[in-house]
């Protein structure tokens, strides 16, 4: 099964990740733990080592509460990553302490919930409008040279921030979002990190699930549905991605593989990206997106991928970086 090496460190990570935020039941519908616990047991048979959470996915940390229970004596075979910085208010709000002894706290905290002595990366999950983002870059270098984390990385940064963290600590990936529809990334942050040798670890290869293929163009998204409130799931544009997703539909029922797989493939294979993050909360999910591993689009395949990317209006760009 084919890993990647993560930064400069000598961490090896399988280029499809486990985004372990769906199983923290916050926004995906029909979340139960005897399906997510099973997902994260169908991980290394499907080729999948590196799982991705934070200390807010779910009110008291049930993302990586769940990733201790599944992993047990197995911990030392996968690669955890999982993020600071971020967390509950009391009327569910999203707040910010990025301060270094919130810091501090979340990650002794992440390593109990986690039942680990150790974090292989631990991301600065947006950096804190209140805090000189030097101050929580110089926390996280203290948090690596404990020994607590193994590799540090940043998420949710504009260019500048990321060079400014990165003057203060230590940075071996980065984690934005990146899919075929929102590509802003490869301006910018790809060729740095491609010059810096920090990974890209990107969120949202599937636009959570849009690109998988799977909903019908007339699918009626639950009040209770936490996609619905994106622009891309509304109105003309989600028109128009439907129409990506039917060329989408033919060049993988052509190449025998499915929509999410295909996309996931194109994803691994842009310049500079180490490793996509997808959401699973079921093994069937898991499963297919692992199908994504160990192959490649073929040219002609991949020239039929930038003609529809086309039509949908996204610019082109396959040799950018
Ligand atoms: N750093 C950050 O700020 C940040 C932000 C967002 C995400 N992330 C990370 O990135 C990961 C991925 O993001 P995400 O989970 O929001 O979105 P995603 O990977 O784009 O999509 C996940 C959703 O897509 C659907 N899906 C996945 N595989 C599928 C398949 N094979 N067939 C059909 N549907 C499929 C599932 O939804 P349904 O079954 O409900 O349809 C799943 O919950 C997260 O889990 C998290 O680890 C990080």
């Amino acid at each position: 099964m084919e890993r990647r090496r993560l930064g400069k460190t000598d961490l090896q990570v399988s280029p499809v990740a486990l985004g372990c935020w769906p199983m923290a039941g916050m926004t995906s519908l029909g979340v139960n733990d005897t399906d997510s616990l099973a997902t994260l047991a169908a991980c290394l048979d499907a080729g999948i080592n590196f799982l991705d959470t934070a200390y807010n996915y779910g009110p008291h940390g049930e993302s990586e509460r769940l990733i201790a229970r599944a992993l047990g004596s197995k911990r030392d075979q996968f690669v955890i990553a999982t993020k600071g910085g971020l967390h509950w208010g009391p009327q569910g709000e999203r707040l910010h302490d990025a301060s270094p002894r919130a810091l501090r706290r979340e990650c002794d905290e992440s390593l109990q919930r986690l039942g680990t002595d150790y974090i292989d990366l631990l991301y600065l999950h947006a950096p804190d409008p209140a805090v000189p983002l030097g101050e929580s870059a110089g926390a996280m270098a203290e948090l690596l040279a404990t020994g607590k984390v193994r590799a540090v990385g940043a998420s949710n940064v504009s260019l500048a921030q990321l060079i400014e963290f990165a003057a203060a600590c230590p940075v071996s990936a980065c984690q934005p979002k990146y899919n075929m529809l929102q590509r802003e990334i490869e301006a910018d942050i790809v060729p740095w990190c491609i010059q810096h040798q920090v990974s890209l670890v990107v969120y949202w290869p599937l636009m959570k699930g849009l690109l998988a293929g799977k909903l019908a163009r007339d699918h009626v998204f639950d009040a209770a549905d936490g996609r619905a409130k994106y622009p891309m799931f509304q109105g003309t544009e989600w028109q128009k991605n439907q129409d990506l997703v039917d060329a989408l539909r033919s060049i993988a029922s052509a190449a025998k593989r499915t929509v999410a797989q295909v996309v996931i493939n194109w994803t691994i294979h842009r310049p500079g990206i180490t490793a996509a993050l997808c959401g699973a909360k079921r093994p069937d999910q898991l499963r297919e997106n692992a199908g994504a591993l160990d192959w490649r689009l073929t040219e002609q395949q991949l020239a039929e991928i930038d003609q529809a990317l086309a039509a949908r209006g996204q610019a082109v760009s396959r040799n950018a970086v």
